[in-house]
C-alpha cells in the first residue's frame, strides 16, 4: 500500500526529473522535426474541446454570409492570413510546412467547425501554435465578417478571390503612391462604400481623416482590419493619404431600404434631439454650419450598417477615436437601439453633405 506521503514524494521527484531533463538542453524545441504524434494528437484534442465549449455560449448575427461581410473581410485575410493559410491566388506557402503546428489551409474549415466555433477561433486565437487572436477583442462585428468570408472561400474561385481581396477601382493611371493602392484596394479609388463593405471615407474632412488614421494606428480606436492597415504608416503617408481622400467625391451609396417611418423620428433626433432623454442635436457638431469644427465628421450618405455599429460601439465604450471622440461619450447614453436604427437610416439616406463638396 503506498501512503500519500510515498505518492507526493514520487511526484515531487517526477516533476525534478523533468526540470532536470529540460535544463540538460536534451528537449528538441526545434520546429524543424515537428510534434510527436501524441503531442500532435493531445493538443489538437483540447483545442477542439477548448473551441466547442466556448462556442456554446457565442450567437450567430442575423446577416451571417451577406456579400458586404464577405467583401469586408476579404482583404485583410490577403494581408494578415493568406501568408500563413494559403489562398484560393498563392496556394500554399512555403514556409506554412515549416512550423510546428503548420497552419493548416482552410478550404475544409468551415465543414469542420459550426459558424460560432469558426468565430471562436478567429476572435481568441490558439495558444502554442501561432494562430493570432483578432487584434480588436471587442469587434465581434468583424469577426463575423471574416467567419463569413471563411464560409464562402471554399467554393471561391482564385480570380472572385483576386476582385474581393484586391479591389477593382485601382487609383488612377499616374497616381503611383504605394499607400494609396493598398487603400484604394478596399475603399476604391474614390473612397466609396463599394456596395456597402466600407464605410465612405471619400469627401470626409481632411482633419477628421488625418486624427482617425492616427487613431487607428496606436490602437486608440477600435478596429482589427484599420489597425492593421494603418499600423506603420509614416506621418507624411498618413498626411497625403488623408488630402487625397478628402478630395473626392464618392458616388452616393443607394438608398436604404428601410421603413419610411423610421425616417421621420431619425430627423427629429438629428435636428432637435431628444431633450428628455438628454440626448443633443446631432447636427450641432455634425452639420454643416459655418464655425463647425472641421475635424468632426460629416454623416451624411454614410453606410447604415457602418453608423448603427459605431453607436453601439460608443455606447458600449469600445469605440475610441481621436482626440474629440470623448464627447460623443455624453451624446449615446440617451440613444435606445429604436433611436440608433432611425437616425442612422435618417443619415445614410442623405445625399453627401454639401461641405465636404465644397472643400474639393
Ligand atoms: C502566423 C501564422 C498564422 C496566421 C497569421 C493566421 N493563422 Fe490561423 N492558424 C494558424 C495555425 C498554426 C493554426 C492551427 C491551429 C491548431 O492546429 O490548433 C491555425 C488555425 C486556424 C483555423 C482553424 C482551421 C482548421 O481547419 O482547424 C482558422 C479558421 C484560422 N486559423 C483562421 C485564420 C484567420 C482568419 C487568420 C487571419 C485573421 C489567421 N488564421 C491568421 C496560423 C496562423
Ligand atoms: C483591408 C481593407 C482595408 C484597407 C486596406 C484599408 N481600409 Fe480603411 N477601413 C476598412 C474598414 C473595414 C473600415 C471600417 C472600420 C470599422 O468598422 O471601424 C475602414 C475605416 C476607415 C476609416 C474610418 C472612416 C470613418 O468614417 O471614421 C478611414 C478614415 C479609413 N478606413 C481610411 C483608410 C486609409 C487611408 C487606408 C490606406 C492607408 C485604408 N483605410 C486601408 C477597410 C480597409
Ligand atoms: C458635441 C458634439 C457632437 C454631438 C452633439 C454629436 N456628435 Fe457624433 N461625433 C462627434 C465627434 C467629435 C466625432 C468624431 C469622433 C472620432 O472618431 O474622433 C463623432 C463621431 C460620430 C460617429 C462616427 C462617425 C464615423 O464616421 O466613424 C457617429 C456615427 C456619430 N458621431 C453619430 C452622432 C449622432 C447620431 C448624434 C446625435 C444623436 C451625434 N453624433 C451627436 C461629436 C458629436
Amino acid at each position: 500500500m503506498i501512503t500519500w506521503r510515498q505518492g507526493l514524494l514520487g511526484l515531487v521527484l517526477l516533476a525534478l526529473a523533468g526540470l532536470l531533463l529540460a535544463w540538460s538542453g536534451m528537449i528538441g524545441i526545434g520546429a524543424s522535426s515537428g510534434h510527436w504524434k501524441i503531442t500532435d494528437l493531445v493538443l489538437h484534442w483540447a483545442m477542439e474541446q477548448s473551441v466547442e465549449t466556448a462556442a456554446l455560449t457565442v450567437e450567430e448575427p442575423l446577416e451571417l454570409d451577406e456579400p458586404w461581410q464577405i467583401r469586408r473581410a476579404a482583404g485583410h485575410f490577403e494581408a494578415s492570413c493568406a501568408f500563413c493559410h494559403g489562398s484560393p491566388l498563392r496556394g500554399r506557402p512555403p514556409l506554412s510546412d515549416r512550423m510546428t503546428p503548420p497552419p493548416p489551409p482552410l478550404d475544409h474549415s468551415a465543414e469542420i467547425w459550426s459558424p460560432a466555433e469558426l468565430f471562436v477561433i478567429v476572435q481568441q486565437g490558439v495558444k502554442f501554435t501561432g494562430m493570432p487572436a483578432w487584434i480588436a477583442p471587442k469587434r465581434a462585428d468583424e469577426v463575423w465578417a471574416m467567419v463569413s468570408f471563411l464560409r464562402a472561400l471554399p467554393r471561391m474561385e482564385a480570380a472572385t478571390y483576386r476582385d474581393l481581396a484586391f479591389g477593382t477601382d485601382l487609383p488612377p493611371e499616374g497616381e503611383s503612391d504605394p499607400v494609396l493602392a493598398y487603400c484604394a484596394r478596399c475603399h476604391g479609388s474614390d473612397g466609396g462604400t463599394d456596395d456597402g463593405a466600407f464605410p465612405v471615407i471619400g469627401g470626409l474632412p481632411e482633419a477628421y481623416l488625418r486624427d482617425t488614421l492616427q487613431a487607428f494606428a496606436n490602437g486608440t480606436r477600435q478596429s482589427g482590419i484599420m489597425r492593421f492597415a494603418a499600423a506603420g504608416l509614416t506621418p507624411d503617408a498618413i498626411a497625403r493619404v488623408s488630402a487625397y481622400y478628402a478630395g473626392q467625391r464618392p458616388p452616393a451609396p443607394e438608398p436604404s431600404e428601410r421603413v419610411a417611418g423610421l425616417l421621420a423620428h431619425g430627423e427629429k433626433i438629428a435636428t432637435e434631439g431628444l431633450p428628455d432623454e438628454r440626448v443633443p442635436a446631432c447636427q450641432r457638431c455634425h452639420g454643416d454650419q459655418p464655425g463647425r469644427n472641421p475635424a468632426f465628421p460629416e454623416l451624411d450618405g454614410q453606410a447604415a450598417w457602418y453608423l448603427e455599429e459605431q453607436l453601439h460601439l460608443f455606447k458600449a465604450g469600445s469605440r475610441g477615436g481621436g482626440p474629440y471622440a470623448r464627447l460623443m461619450a455624453k451624446v449615446v447614453p440617451g440613444l435606445t437601439p429604436e433611436d440608433i436604427e432611425a437616425v442612422t437610416a435618417y443619415y445614410a439616406s442623405l445625399p453627401a453633405a454639401p461641405q465636404a463638396a465644397a472643400t474639393r
